[in-house]
C-alpha cells in the first residue's frame, strides 16, 4: 500500500488525505474506514472533522461576525486565516458598509504584531477604512463598542489624490490642512494577541473617530508638538508627535505605500489619521475626553 500523503490547500485550509483511513474512537476501535478524506481546517464545516465546503464563505463569515460582535470575538488566526484572507475580510467590510450608504471618507494607518515569535516581535503598518458613519462629533455611544480607546492622532486632509507611493520630500504637495483628531478604536479581538491578520481583518480597530479645526498644512506645524489626552479634564496621557512614525508627516508616507499595494485611491478632500502619539485611553459612558496638540488644535468627546 502506497505511503498516506497530506495536502493542505493553501487558500481554503482544507486538509486532503490520500489513500484509506481508518476513523476510531478514544479506545481506537474503528468506527468506519475512508477513502481520499478531506478535513476541515478553516473551522467552519459543520460537519467537522470533515470539510463541507463552508470554506467558500470564510470571507464573508468572518465579516459578519465581527460586524455583529458585541464581545470580543476569536482571533480569525485560529480559523486558519491568512493575510490574503485578512484583506479580503477587510474589503468585504468595506462593502458592505457602502453598499449601507455609507460613504468612504479616508483612512487609518495602524501598527500590528507581525511576529508570534514572543522573544522576537516585529512591527508592521497597516490600515483600515473610515467611513463617514464613524465620524462622531461632540458624543459618542460607547455602549455601542466593545473595549473603546481613545487616541491622540494627527489628521491630514488630502490636497491632491493620493495613488502611488509618495517621497518624504513631496508630502506637503499632496496634503493642504492638518487638525488634532482622536481616534475610538475598538478592536474586536481583544488586547493581547494583536497580530497582524486579525488586526488587518477588523480593518485595523478603527471604530469612530473625531477631529477638530483645519490648519493649513506646513512643516512648522508638527515640528516639536505633544499630543495630550484628557479625561474629566485631568491630564491622563501625553508623548512627543515624534512617537508617531519618528515625524508625523511619514505618516502619510507609509499610508500611500500601503494604499498602492492595494491599489487604493484617496481623492483630494479625504482624510488619514496618523495613527497614535499616545497609548490608547479606555472610554467609560460619563466621562469626557480631550484631545489637544498644543500648536494645533484640540477636539473634545463625551462619551454616553
Ligand atoms: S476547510 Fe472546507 S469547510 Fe473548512
Amino acid at each position: 500500500m502506497d505511503k498516506p500523503t497530506i495536502f493542505v490547500n493553501p487558500k481554503s485550509g482544507s486538509i486532503k488525505i490520500s489513500g484509506e483511513v481508518d476513523v476510531v474512537d478514544i479506545d481506537g476501535k474503528v468506527i468506519e474506514t475512508v477513502t481520499n478524506p478531506k478535513l476541515c481546517g478553516c473551522g467552519l464545516s459543520k460537519d467537522k472533522p470533515w470539510c463541507d465546503s463552508s470554506h467558500g464563505e470564510y470571507v464573508k463569515i468572518v465579516a459578519q461576525q465581527l460586524r455583529n460582535a458585541r464581545e470580543l470575538v476569536k482571533p480569525s488566526h485560529l480559523y486558519g486565516a491568512k493575510p490574503v484572507r485578512a484583506r479580503e475580510i477587510r474589503e468585504n467590510e468595506l462593502k458592505y458598509r457602502l453598499e449601507h450608504e455609507e460613504v468612504l471618507v479616508g483612512v487609518k494607518l495602524g501598527g500590528a504584531l507581525n511576529s508570534r515569535k514572543k522573544d522576537d516581535p516585529t512591527y508592521i503598518n497597516i490600515f483600515g477604512y473610515l467611513t463617514d458613519a464613524m465620524q462622531c462629533v461632540d458624543s459618542l455611544l460607547v455602549a455601542s463598542l466593545i473595549y473603546p480607546r481613545a487616541e491622540a492622532e494627527v489628521v491630514f486632509k488630502v490636497g491632491k489624490e493620493i495613488s502611488t507611493e509618495i517621497h518624504p520630500s513631496e508630502v506637503l504637495d499632496y496634503i493642504s490642512h492638518v487638525a488634532a483628531g482622536m481616534e475610538i478604536l475598538d478592536y474586536r479581538f481583544g488586547q493581547v494577541e494583536a497580530y497582524a491578520e486579525d488586526c488587518i481583518a477588523d480593518n485595523a480597530g478603527a471604530a469612530a473617530f473625531a477631529y477638530g479645526a483645519w490648519v493649513a498644512a506646513h512643516q512648522e506645524n508638527l515640528d516639536a508638538l505633544t499630543a495630550e489626552v484628557f479625561v474629566n479634564g485631568i491630564l491622563t496621557e501625553s508623548a512627543p508627535l515624534t512617537a508617531i512614525q519618528g515625524n508625523p508627516w511619514m505618516a502619510v508616507v507609509e499610508v500611500s505605500k500601503l494604499l498602492a499595494a492595494t491599489g487604493v485611491k484617496l481623492v483630494a478632500g479625504s482624510i488619514i489619521f496618523s495613527g497614535s502619539a499616545t497609548i490608547g485611553v479606555q472610554m467609560v459612558a460619563g466621562n469626557n475626553y480631550r484631545v489637544e496638540i498644543k500648536g494645533l488644535g484640540s477636539v473634545d468627546i463625551k462619551a454616553s
